[in-house]
């Protein structure tokens, strides 16, 4: 390690990481990272500029005009910033979610950001989440977590959240979007979704929020030697 303690939390999308890895953040004072939403801000950027997802060197050409940063506002959550703009809302438009998955499995894209992933690592105590942080981004990583959950679960409990966002939406197209990132996602020849050799499962098809999070927490404890307070 390198003086910071970081978690890698990995699985596919719904499967809870950013709830469940936001809370371990707060219980055992981490800085927690949702590197799903830089892909999403380089998808965002795509979008807007007509750029088709796509086509690499299409994209590639852009990414250097992209000032992508993350920011913590007051309550600690993370914001992204895309040259100068909040975008942490706009980010979550469900054809954006689209976009950050077609990026995502561009070479260009991830070399691009990886760097600023390690960067944040090195400098702080993290709870990183995404789909390649045990494997790729912090191999070293102190613990490392493969979350999941049955395609159907997570499809139920991602539509009870856009719904409550007063996003129009139906189960059938949420669980069509999750198969189409699924399998995007753990398909692609670079830096695919799997599970580290080293990682902890934890598979959250049966058990609630709660359940989870006790869980998360014990794995923690277990594994890392901390407590609440890190001593
Ligand atoms: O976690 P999320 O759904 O917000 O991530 C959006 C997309 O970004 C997802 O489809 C896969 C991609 N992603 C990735 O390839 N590697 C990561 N470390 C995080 C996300």
């Amino acid at each position: 390690m390198n003086g910071h303690y970081a978690i890698a939390i990995d699985g596919p999308s719904g499967a809870g990481k950013s709830t469940l890895a936001r809370r371990a953040a707060s219980e055992f004072t981490f800085l927690y990272v949702d590197t799903g939403a830089i892909y999403r801000t380089v998808g965002l950027a795509c979008h807007r500029r007509g750029v088709d997802c796509h086509d690499e060197p299409a994209v590639s050409a852009i990414l250097p005009e992209l000032d992508i940063r993350m920011g913590y506002n007051e309550a600690g959550e993370q914001r992204m910033f895309l040259n100068g703009e909040d975008v942490s809302a706009a980010i979550r438009a469900p054809e954006i979610s689209i976009c950050a998955s077609d990026v995502s499995s561009l070479p260009a894209v991830r070399a691009f950001l990886l760097e600023m992933q390690r960067r944040t690592a090195r400098e702080n105590d993290v709870i990183m989440d995404g789909r390649d942080i045990g494997t790729v981004v912090l191999p070293d990583a102190e613990l490392k977590i493969y979350l999941t959950a049955s395609a159907e679960a997570r499809a139920e409990r991602r539509l009870k959240e856009l719904l409550a966002k007063g996003v129009e939406t139906n189960l059938e197209d949420v669980l069509r979007d999750i198969e189409y990132r699924d399998y995007q996602d753990s398909h692609r020849e670079i830096a695919p979704l799997r599970q580290a050799e080293d990682a902890v499962l934890l598979d959250t098809s049966e058990i609630g929020l709660e359940e989870s999070c006790q869980l998360l927490f014990r794995t923690i404890r277990e594994r890392l030697g901390i407590g609440s307070e890190k001593a």
